[in-house]
């Protein structure tokens, strides 16, 4: 029996699965290691222009394809266009950049001054991703002992919208400085709904190869065997 038999590739087809492991074409997975490398957090590289709705749709198809604790896919993805309400934002974010910049000091103050950390008006649309805890509640198969499983599920369909914009030739910037109670008044959010991230979406002049705050002295990628450890964590 073949590999490919070994693990149900052609029953798995003809029972409407798609064939794994050696049945899938190593080609898609070179493509797909080539996105993870290419997708970047973008804040200086938008052009403004606009976006083909069946692109946008087929993006948020992919990130509403991400898995979910309980299934209980409790993102909602609200597109902000409104010149008035991104500038606003804006205005917020910068005052939270102020608050941050005056807890650094000395080389990181010097070198966090002439990062750019937003690209929100230069974007040609913001994505607000948001947290709804009550749905499918209130048995959420899977989340009795961690109560983040469902803001884990939220950051999947973030990230499979960011390798789906990736893929399409666009650019994404996650924005994060910003107070929930703040997005929550900007947006008519609810309460109980928490928003997870305020993306800044469109098309960019080109994805950079290196991360910005690689670029600029930040902090760079740590090595792969840092972060990788058998059988047990590491002693501190
Ligand atoms: C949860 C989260 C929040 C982030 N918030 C910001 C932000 O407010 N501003 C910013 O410029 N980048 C933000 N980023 C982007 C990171 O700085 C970026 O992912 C990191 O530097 C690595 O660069 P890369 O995404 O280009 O590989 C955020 C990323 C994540 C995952």
């Amino acid at each position: 029996m073949s590999p490919r038999q070994d693990r149900g590739g052609p029953q798995a087809e003809t029972s409407g699965g798609h064939a794994t492991g050696d049945a899938f074409p190593g080609e898609v997975a070179d493509l797909f290691y080539a996105l993870c490398g290419r997708r970047r957090d973008v804040r200086g590289q938008f052009t403004g222009e606009p976006v083909d709705d069946a692109v946008l749709r087929r993006i948020l198809g992919a990130a509403h394809a991400a898995p979910s604790v309980g299934m209980s896919q409790p993102w909602d993805f609200v597109l902000v266009r409104d010149r008035d309400t991104r500038e606003a934002f804006r205005e917020h974010v910068a005052t939270e950049r102020d608050t941050f910049a005056r807890e650094l000091s000395g080389e990181d103050a010097a070198t966090f001054s002439k990062i750019k950390i937003e690209g929100i008006l230069e974007s040609t649309l913001s994505v607000v991703v948001t947290y709804d805890p009550d749905r499918g509640s209130p048995a959420v198969l899977g989340r009795h002992a961690i109560a983040d499983a469902g803001l884990y599920s939220v950051c999947l369909a973030i990230q499979n919208l960011w390798l789906a914009a990736t893929a399409e030739g666009l650019g994404v910037g996650w924005v994060s400085f910003y107070r929930e109670p703040v997005l929550r008044e900007l947006l008519g959010i609810p309460e109980r709904v928490r928003p997870v991230a305020w993306l800044c979406l469109g098309p960019v002049t080109h994805l950079e190869q290196t991360p910005d705050l690689e670029r600029h002295g930040w902090r760079t990628r740590l090595p792969l065997d840092a972060v990788v450890h058998a059988e047990r964590y590491p002693d501190s």
